[in-house]
């Protein structure tokens, strides 16, 4: 029970997906204003990674229902660690709601999602509507803008632990280091 760090699998899970996370946002940026074929061509990397991010996410939640994350460090304060909590399950929310809402909307301009050439994620059964495609796509760019500033506060919450109060909370998530359990 003396558990002072997340585990092997589940730190790999949590930096790979962060990683996957943010290229996946610069991806989507880099395809704003290119001429049409060019922006498909790149919103199709954009695409199969979500749906990569998608598998990935669901790998860490069941790993996560099987083996309980460590405690937080004693000093870290009731409304900290009920911050921290929300802004987990917004992460978790946005993980699953992202990639599903964009297979969704695609699935609304009646295709699926190719994966690199590899295979085909096929449309899901819904019958073709575009123009709710397109609104759910507007839903998908806002609430991928909105995870980017989770994303700060998760991150400066990390920094103020390990800078100010020196609690090491950080190294929970790392193969490294002591947390003050
Ligand atoms: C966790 C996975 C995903 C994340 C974090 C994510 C994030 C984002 C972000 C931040 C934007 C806005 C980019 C900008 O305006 O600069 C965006 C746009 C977009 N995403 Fe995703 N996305 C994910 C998965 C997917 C999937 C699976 C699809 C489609 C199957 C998809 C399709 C799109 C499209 C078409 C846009 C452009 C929307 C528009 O401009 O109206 N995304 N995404
Ligand atoms: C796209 C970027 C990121 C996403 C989506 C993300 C997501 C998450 C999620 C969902 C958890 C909760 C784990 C659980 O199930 O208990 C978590 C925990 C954690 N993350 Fe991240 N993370 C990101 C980036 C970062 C970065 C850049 C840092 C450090 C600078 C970081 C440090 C931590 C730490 C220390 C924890 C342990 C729990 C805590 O003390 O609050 N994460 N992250």
């Amino acid at each position: 029970m003396n558990q002072k760090r997340y585990s092997g699998v589940a730190m790999l899970l949590h930096w790979t997906i962060a990683i996957a996370v943010i290229a996946n946002w610069r991806i989507a940026d880099s395809a704003e204003g290119l001429p049409d074929a060019e922006r498909a061509a790149v919103m199709a990397n954009h695409m199969a990674l979500g749906i990569v991010i998608l598998v990935l996410t669901l790998a860490r939640l069941a790993w996560r229902i099987a083996k309980k994350p460590p405690p937080f460090a004693a000093s870290v304060k009731p409304w900290e660690a009920r911050l921290a909590h929300i802004t987990h399950v917004v992460f978790y929310a946005l993980l699953i709601g992202l990639p599903l809402g964009g297979w969704l909307a695609t699935s609304f301009y009646g295709r699926g999602i190719g994966m690199w050439g590899l295979f085909a994620v096929p449309a899901l059964p819904v019958a073709a509507d575009e123009n709710l495609g397109h609104s759910i796509f507007e839903a998908h760019a806002t609430a991928g803008t909105a995870m980017l500033a989770l994303i700060v506060l998760h991150t400066l919450g990390a920094l103020k632990h390990t800078l100010v109060d020196r609690d090491g909370n950080l190294f929970r998530m790392l193969p490294f280091g002591t947390s003050k359990v």
